[in-house]
């Protein structure tokens, strides 16, 4: 018998929960991998089952430089891009590497509430900046800078989701990521930058990243394959400068165990080699813009007391309901009505986000997500 559990997804019975920020198991690339496997041990043999070098196999390394300079003009030295074992791993190794505990970092109002678990797992101590639609309050960082400042504090970094942000689905506007990475440079503040959904631009390409954007040594970069070709794979990648990269490229981790999930990388550097990433993220593109536009629709439709923005890309949309519902109360019953989601207030650390509700609408099918969007109706009705 196999008691124990094989994958992180658990769905109640009967329920279409919108709470789960995951892919649709159905379009994971299974005979892509097949096909990597194949690929990369008759290419490679013993080499895909050594330790792997410190920053990670060279093949998708070279993949991703090339690829990174293409898409954000930006050209990379060698020491300057390393691989990570995705971005909650990145975002562990830079507490790791960056902070002690008891120090500051600065996090979004509202923010994707399991980066704050690293965060807290460090003991850091996370003071979070107000967002509105164009994202992060540059104005309010600035004022929350001086107050450190004056307090004899400095922030070790600050945590941003810039890009189709989580949980809100928007974006920092183009003229505030300009501003944010003059004031970090300016306040020798360090961005650490979660670029997990730029490649799920669903309405034509995402904006420059702020890494892309910045002079050298101002942001951390961390690059995901969990959003855009499969999170089993566990592998992402940071981008920065290389002495903030090599500190964590030749830190004991990987000097002791080599690069991060070696044999994944060097499978997934056959992936990309062969056009199956460029496919894969086709495919991601094309369903999730269907889905999204599909629940979408179907909320302004059954539940027109309901305020958002539809997102351009990214998993989730940012529902306001009106002041009267508290949606913590409304997630108590949901359930009962074949539905879930996450209550806004998750998001924050210092309260907020009581009237707003996270979905996603990664996992199920347009006509489920419309269903959904009815169950939820129903259930806000009660
Ligand atoms: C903003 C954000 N960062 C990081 C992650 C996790 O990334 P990874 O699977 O690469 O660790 C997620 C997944 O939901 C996310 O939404």
């Amino acid at each position: 018998m196999n008691s124990f559990p094989v994958v992180q997804l658990a769905v109640k019975p009967g329920v279409i929960d919108l709470a789960w920020g995951q892919p649709d198991p159905k379009l994971l690339p299974v005979a892509a991998m097949q096909r990597a496997t194949e690929l990369a041990l008759s290419k490679y043999g013993s080499d895909t089952l050594a330790y792997g070098a410190d920053a990670g196999a060279g093949p998708l390394l070279d993949y991703l430089a090339a690829r990174v300079e293409r898409t954000e003009g930006r050209a990379l030295n060698p020491d300057q891009i390393m691989l990570t074992g995705g971005n909650s791993d990145a975002l562990d190794q830079i507490a790791t590497n960056f902070t002690e505990p008891g120090d500051t970092v600065l996090v979004e109002a509202p923010t994707y509430h399991l980066a704050v678990r690293i965060l807290r797992d460090h003991r850091l101590d996370i003071v979070p900046i107000p967002t509105d639609e164009d994202g992060l309050r540059v104005n309010d960082l600035q004022e929350q800078l001086a107050e450190l400042k004056r307090a004899g504090r400095q922030a070790r970094f600050l945590y941003t989701i810039p890009t189709f942000h989580n949980p809100t689905g928007r974006n920092l506007s183009e003229g505030r990521r300009r501003g944010l990475v003059k004031i970090a440079a300016q306040e020798h503040l360090l961005i650490v930058e979660d670029d997990v959904y730029r490649e799920l631009a669903y309405d034509g390409p995402a904006l420059p990243s702020l890494w892309s954007l910045a002079q050298e040594g101002v942001v951390l970069r961390m690059g995901s394959f969990a959003k855009s070709f499969a999170p089993g794979v566990r592998l992402g990648w940071l981008t920065g400068k290389s002495e903030h990269i090599q500190r964590m490229a030749l830190g004991g981790l990987r000097d002791s165990g080599g690069g991060v999930n070696h044999f994944t990388a060097m499978l997934v550097a056959a992936v990309c080699e062969n056009g199956l990433y460029d496919a894969q993220l086709e495919k991601f593109r094309w369903t999730y813009r269907e889905r999204r536009d599909a629940l979408c629709d179907a909320i302004e439709r059954e539940l027109p007391e309901a305020t958002f923005e539809k997102p351009g890309g990214g998993f989730f949309v940012w529902i306001k309901l009106p002041d009267t519902v508290d949606t913590q109360v409304l997630r108590g019953r949901a359930p009962e009505y074949g539905v879930d989601f996450i209550h806004g207030a998750r998001f924050f650390i210092e309260g907020g986000g009581t009237h707003f509700l996270r979905v996603a609408f990664s996992l199920y099918s347009p006509q489920e997500l419309e269903q959904a969007a009815q169950r939820l109706a129903l259930a806000f009705r009660a």
